[in-house]
C-alpha cells in the first residue's frame, strides 16, 4: 500500500465543503489507523500519558496529543484554515515557510499538505516540547519517505522559541488549546511568536477570544455546555488585529497583555 497516496485519499474528506458526518468520521478513523500503524509504538503507558508541566500550563503527553485527531470538527476546521492560508500565500512566495508549534506525535494537521505540495513549494519548522512526541513525529516523517523535504525539527518550548529573523514563517499554526485554554499554552505561545513576526504572517487560529459567560436561567447544573451560557463580556483577545495596533512593524508591539477587571 502506498501510504502517501492513502493519506491523500483519506484526508480529502476534510476539504469537502459540505459535512457528511459518517464519511468524516470514517475518514478520521482511517487517518488515525494509518498514523498509528506508521508509528508502530504503544503510547498508552506511563511515558505516553505523562503531561509536562510549565509555568503557564501543560504540554500534553504523546498519547493524549494523538487523540486530538478524533475531534472531527477541530481537525477539519484547522485543516481547512491551513488550506486557505496556503492558497493565499503560495503564489506570492516560494518556498513558503510554515511553522507548526506543537506537532504532537503525528503532525496531524500538516501531513495532508506536505503530501499535496512539492518539497520545493513549502518548507517547515516543527516545534514540539514533548520528547516522546518529538521522537515519534520524526520517525513518522521518515517512514513516510519525506526525509528529502525541508523540515527543521526543534525540541523547543514554543512560548520561548526565538524565530530567526532571516527565516521568518509566513504561516504559523498551533493547536495547543486543550480544555478551552485551561490546560495548554496556546496564548503564551501565540504572544511569543506574534511579537517576532510582521503582520503579513498568517496565524491559525486567526483569533482567540476569552469571554466571561453568564449562565442562562434554567440551565442544568451538572455538565457545563457552552450553549448554557451567554457571552457577557470579552476579557481577552489574541489576534493580529489586537497585537498590531495600526501599522505593520513588529517593533511596535510593546503592548503588555493583561486582564481587565470586570464589574460583572
Ligand atoms: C493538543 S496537542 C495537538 C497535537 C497535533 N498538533 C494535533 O493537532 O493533532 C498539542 C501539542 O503541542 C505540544 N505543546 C504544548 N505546549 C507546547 C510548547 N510550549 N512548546 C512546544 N510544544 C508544545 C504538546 O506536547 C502536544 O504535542
Amino acid at each position: 500500500m502506498n501510504l502517501q497516496k492513502e493519506i491523500i485519499r483519506v484526508t480529502s474528506e476534510y476539504f469537502e465543503d459540505n459535512i457528511d458526518w459518517l464519511k468524516l468520521s470514517n475518514a478520521s478513523k482511517e487517518y488515525k489507523n494509518i498514523l498509528e500503524e506508521l508509528c508502530g509504538q504503544n503510547m498508552d503507558n506511563e511515558e505516553g500519558r505523562s503531561d509536562i508541566g510549565f509555568e503557564n500550563g501543560k504540554a500534553l503527553g504523546a498519547f493524549w496529543a494523538a487523540l486530538c485527531l478524533d475531534d472531527l470538527v477541530r481537525t477539519r476546521q484547522f485543516i481547512r484554515g491551513i488550506n486557505e492560508a496556503i492558497k493565499e500565500k503560495i503564489n506570492v512566495k516560494k518556498p513558503l515557510h510554515i511553522l507548526y508549534a506543537g506537532t504532537g506525535p503525528f503532525a496531524t494537521l500538516i501531513l495532508p499538505f506536505i503530501l499535496r505540495y512539492s518539497k520545493l513549494d513549502i518548507k517547515y519548522t516543527f516545534l514540539e516540547i514533548n520528547p516522546l512526541s518529538f521522537k515519534i513525529v520524526q520517525d513518522v516523517i521518515s517512514k513516510l519517505g519525506l526525509d528529502e523535504y525541508d523540515i527543521t525539527f526543534a525540541k523547543k518550548d514554543a512560548t520561548k522559541y526565538q524565530i530567526d529573523s532571516k527565516n521568518e514563517p509566513d504561516i504559523i499554526i498551533s493547536e495547543t488549546m486543550q480544555n478551552a485554554l485551561a490546560k495548554e499554552q496556546q496564548v503564551p505561545i501565540f504572544l511569543n511568536l506574534m511579537r517576532q513576526v510582521n503582520n503579513e504572517t498568517i496565524f491559525i487560529p486567526e483569533k482567540i477570544e476569552l469571554f466571561i459567560g453568564l449562565k442562562k436561567a434554567g440551565s442544568p447544573m451538572d455538565v457545563p455546555q457552552a450553549n448554557q451560557y451567554r457571552e457577557a463580556e470579552m476579557v481577552f483577545e489574541v489576534s493580529k488585529e489586537s497585537m498590531f495596533p495600526s501599522e505593520t512593524s513588529k517593533t511596535q508591539i510593546t503592548k503588555e497583555v493583561s486582564f481587565k477587571k470586570s464589574k460583572l
